[in-house]
């Protein structure tokens, strides 16, 4: 459904549930990076007004979403800690050359964004299955339908903005690029690493 060409490892869930503080905190920092960058589209491409409109709600909705890791964080006696450099993320943005139209980098900042969704959908599925505490288990399982929908609108923005073929051929070495990446991950206590 994701389209992701290779799945987490599912040892990694355990590293997750040994290491909770430190999951919630790195993925409060995911949801407010989320809301920064509906932010920054809104800012760069003032003129794409469908784009701008479900940019508008979606910062609305992840900085919701940073709220309830937030407040889940001080309920269970935790603080945010400092943000942490994402790899994953540092990575998947090295992959499509700088340059080119304007239109060009949108479509390849709505491919980057939608990869993140997908991934992140990915993780948070296997947290709800794997998770002991079955409270945050269903918390993991509500936000992974959110981050589905974010997967499958960014990719709508894409494909409704680029030429389909081409943007289809930008997905799939993106997702190619993506499965190598994660080769490497999967086994440290972070929502992408
Ligand atoms: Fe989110
Ligand atoms: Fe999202």
């Amino acid at each position: 459904m994701l389209g992701l060409k290779l799945p987490t490892d599912p040892r990694w869930a355990d590293i997750a549930g040994k290491n909770i503080e430190d999951i919630l905190v790195d993925h409060a920092y995911c949801e407010q990076k989320a809301a920064s960058t509906a932010i920054s589209l809104i800012v760069t491409y003032p003129e794409y007004s469908e784009l701008v409109t479900a940019m508008t709600a979606l910062a609305r909705e992840e900085m919701g979403h940073f709220k309830m890791v937030h407040d889940r964080i001080l309920n269970m006696g935790f603080k945010m800690g400092w943000d942490r450099k994402d790899e994953y993320v540092i990575k998947l943005r090295e992959f499509f050359p700088k340059g080119g139209s304007r239109a060009t980098q949108l479509i390849h900042r709505l491919l980057i964004a939608g990869l993140i969704e997908a991934r992140s959908c990915e993780r948070f599925r296997l947290l709800s299955e794997e998770l002991e505490d079955k409270e945050l288990a269903k918390f993991y399982r509500d936000l992974m339908v959110s981050e589905a929908n974010h997967y499958t609108m960014f990719l709508k923005f894409a494909r409704k903005y680029g030429d389909r073929e081409i943007v289809d051929q930008k997905w799939d070495d993106l997702l190619q690029f993506e499965a190598e990446v994660m080769k490497d991950l999967g086994n440290k206590e972070s929502i992408h690493g």
